[in-house]
């Protein structure tokens, strides 16, 4: 069981590099238009790019998308080098799902990234199913304990586990644990997907047990249903037919508006540049977050991460800038920065 979670951390970082197709590329961002201003009336170099999230300062509103952990060599590297870039270039980061700590004590190290990461917001990870599968409020509050995290990641993930193979599925009563567990923790747990989007009666079910944060973590990026397809041992295309399924992640954050004075909202899913992450704020996200895009880099090294978040930021600046928007606080639901919906494009 415990090698089980471990290798499917490394087979799944396996099934990503071999299909380019798992990131399904369907840029919902771009029908987002945005004003351009040809007299801004602000100068380049005063535009502060800065938030404040949970009590940390972030140089900008960019989450590094929760991705992995574990015994594997590799997978040790990828999250050495996502926190060090994240500490460097002064964002946040997500972990991957920490189940695997739970199984295997030797998996605890990768998870363990404040020592290159002292000053990040960094958040523990797990899936909420696994609340109905034993996992207690205790183990969960020493699982974020060992990591030094500053909240909890926890992922709702039904259409990735009911392709998986091995999916755990029985998401039944879950509502109701997930609640226990946030009154039982003295850090914000925030309910995310995986890449198929929170809907209204999500983030309501989540609001009506205390839950204040929600990552939409829509559809347009990384498709888990096609990744899980690769895993089949049957001749069943489930994975394929559902590659394409979810809420698209300005959609969801379209809909979640009306709970924006109750909740805080993140978008991920399907952001690509520092365009999408200036839509994603201008559609009400206190952060943007990115996965897939950076995995490749934090293969590679520390200083390829960081030069991929100093691109994102160098867009997010220049858009900024172009909006004549000096501050990410005038960003925010600030609707005179898009043009109509149907106007030409
Ligand atoms: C290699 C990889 C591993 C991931 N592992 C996790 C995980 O353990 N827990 C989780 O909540 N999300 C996980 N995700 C999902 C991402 O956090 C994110 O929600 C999703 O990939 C959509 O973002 P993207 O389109 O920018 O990739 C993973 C994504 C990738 C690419």
């Amino acid at each position: 069981m415990s090698e089980q979670t471990a290798n499917r951390k490394r087979e799944h970082i396996d099934v990503i590099n071999r299909d380019p197709m798992v990131d399904r590329q369907q840029h919902f961002f771009d029908a987002i238009q945005l004003q351009h201003r040809a007299l801004p009336e602000i100068d380049l170099q005063d535009v502060d790019s800065s938030v404040t999230v949970m009590g940390k300062r972030l140089s900008f509103p960019l989450l590094i998308s929760s991705m992995t952990g574990g015994d594997d060599e590799l997978v040790q590297k990828v999250n050495r080098h996502l926190a060090e870039a994240a500490q460097i270039t002064g964002v946040a980061m997500g972990l991957g799902s920490q189940r695997v700590m739970l199984e295997q004590q030797e998996a605890i190290a990768s998870f363990q990234v404040r020592e290159f990461a002292p000053d990040i917001l960094l958040l523990g990870n797990l899936g909420a199913v696994q609340l109905n599968n034993g996992v207690t409020p205790e183990q969960v509050r020493g699982m974020l304990e060992a990591v030094q995290a500053d909240a909890l990641f926890l992922h709702l993930n039904p259409l990735q586990e009911a392709v998986q193979p091995e999916g755990d599925t029985n998401f039944a009563g879950l509502a109701k644990r997930i609640g226990e567990l946030q009154a039982s923790l003295d850090v914000p747990v925030v309910l995310k997907e995986v890449g198929a989007g929170l809907s209204v009666p999500d983030i309501e079910l989540g609001l009506a047990q205390g839950i204040k944060w929600f990552d939409v973590a829509g559809r347009g990026g990384t498709s888990w249903a096609r990744i899980e397809q690769h895993r089949r041992k049957d001749d069943s295309e489930l994975g394929f037919t559902l590659q394409d399924w979810g809420i698209p992640t300005p959609v969801a954050m379209r809909q979640a508006r009306p709970y924006m004075d109750q909740a805080n909202f993140i978008a991920s899913g399907g952001l690509r540049n520092g365009l999408d992450l200036v839509k994603s704020v201008i559609i009400g996200g206190c952060l943007g977050g990115v996965a897939k895009p950076l995995l490749a880099p934090a293969m590679e090294s520390t200083e390829a991460v960081v030069a991929a978040i100093e691109s994102l930021k160098k867009e997010f600046v220049t858009a900024m800038f172009l909006l004549s928007v000096q501050n990410v606080e005038d960003l925010r639901l600030n609707d005179a920065l898009l043009m109509p919906p149907g106007t030409w494009g």
